[in-house]
């Protein structure tokens, strides 16, 4: 049976500045990307995939995929490359690709944090700075004041605890802080600034009459226990699914944080104005862990395996659309009548092997979703083009478009196609 997606339904990509855009020379990734031994091969960024540059090339690979949505993130480090200091050039190139995209018919979404930061805000402490809500607020004032009055879905900050665990729990991103202790002061300032950046969208909306939509990007994982028998396993992986995948969007609803990973962290605060500050459900999906506990770093921690036999992408992450089906099920329960938007879905598949079956089973699982009468409203494959896969580098290659490094030449994968097709058989709305 094939389900009516509904009238409004959003298909289309994402990307990320700092992946694509290149020339993020303002960021803390800019100088630490260079230190020996952070990225694979020695890569860094550099121009990326010139997106600055290309965009027109860009959005003409989107129309003919298409498309009606596109999210991408704007970069703090470029808007603002000193505290207080705007740079004109930069506004006027983001106020121009979203004037661009809607004249295409191409609904922006934008994101105001993905990973990347600004050196000045680096240097003051990251989100632990006590002046961080403030300069964030005022950030995304901007963005909606100069770059984005007519867009309706902002996204504040992209994976909010892969983000923090890597940087302040792992060490293998900026900050490089590592162990559990870290987190609290960073996770409490961010939901403060998601908070402040929040109410500032929302105030510049009402004053120019507009409605809009603001939440994060979730990056939800399936965590299955490792040895399905195993009461310990079973009760690790779910203190891994209460901590990874629950805690932030609760505290969006409720106010409040908590966070518990028994004699490692325990966090529970109230933040004051945080509570209902998740218009939708901002949902990024690639993977699920079998969840076991072993000794790492002289503790005993929760240790996420891949299932044996699994068929895996280039990365080695499993692929489980099942798990998407899951997942979606479980965010309309938990977060009743909230829009889900998918933020984020995809994987690294160099050959192209596996991507065509990738997109139509993973949008399968939508549509069984839709079906149950899940409220899915957009999906946003990542990534319209091959980009800097953080510390992957270059290597993994995510993009429905091809990129030769060695030109920045453009090439469509056979899955494009696939995609396209998909998208022209299931769009309503023209
Ligand atoms: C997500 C990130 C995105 C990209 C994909 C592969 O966790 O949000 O920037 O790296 O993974």
């Amino acid at each position: 049976m094939t389900i009516q997606f509904p009238k409004d339904f959003l298909w289309g990509t994402a990307t990320a500045a700092h992946q694509v855009e290149g020339n993020n020379n303002h960021s803390d990734w800019w100088d630490w990307e260079k230190i020996p031994g952070k990225i694979k091969h020695g890569d860094v960024s550099g121009i990326a995939c010139d997106h600055w540059g290309r965009f027109d090339e860009d959005l003409a690979l989107m129309k003919a995929l298409g498309a009606n949505t596109y999210r991408l993130s704007v970069e703090w480090a470029k808007i603002e490359p000193k505290q207080g200091v705007w740079d004109e050039a930069a506004i006027a190139h983001y106020a121009e690709v979203v004037r661009k995209l809607l004249a295409s018919g191409i609904e922006p979404m934008i994101t105001l944090h993905h990973f990347t930061s600004p050196r000045w805000w680096a240097d003051k402490g990251y989100w632990a700075w006590e002046g961080t809500a403030a300069a964030f607020g005022g950030y995304a004032k901007l963005v909606f004041e100069r770059i984005a009055p007519n867009v309706r879905i902002f996204t504040t900050v992209n994976e909010p605890l892969v983000h923090l665990g890597a940087g302040y729990i792992m060490g293998i991103m900026p900050p490089e802080k590592k162990g559990f202790e870290h987190l609290q002061a960073p996770l409490l300032g961010m939901l403060r600034a998601h908070a402040a950046a929040y109410r500032a969208l929302h105030e510049c909306a009402s004053a120019h009459g507009k409605k809009i939509e603001v939440g994060m990007a979730h990056h939800l994982r399936i965590f299955d226990p490792k040895h399905t028998w195993n009461p310990v396993d079973q009760l690790v992986s779910k203190i891994m699914d209460a901590a990874f995948n629950t805690s932030v969007p609760n505290a969006l609803e409720t106010g409040r944080i908590r966070v518990k990973v028994p004699g490692l962290l325990t966090i529970d605060e109230d933040i004051p104005g945080l509570a209902n500050t998740q218009d939708y459900f901002g949902l990024n999906y690639y993977s699920r862990d079998l969840v076991t506990l072993g000794w790492k770093d002289g503790s005993l921690q929760p240790l996420p395996t891949v299932k044996k036999g699994a068929l895996v992408n280039d990365l080695g992450w499993e692929l489980y659309p099942e798990g998407f089906l899951r997942v979606l099920r479980r965010v309309a329960k938990h977060y009743p009548g909230k829009p889900i938007y998918v933020t984020e879905n995809g994987l690294a598949d160099a050959v192209d092997s596996r991507r065509a079956n990738f997109i139509e089973s993973h949008v399968s699982a939508m549509e069984t979703a839709i079906g149950e009468g899940v409220p899915v409203k957009a999906y946003c494959h990542w990534s319209l083009l091959d980009n800097f896969e953080w510390i992957e580098g270059f290597e993994p290659r995510f993009g429905l478009v091809e990129i030769d490094y060695a030109t920045l030449a453009r090439k469509p994968r056979p899955s494009f196609q696939v995609y396209r097709d998909l998208i022209g058989r299931h769009r309503n709305d023209r």
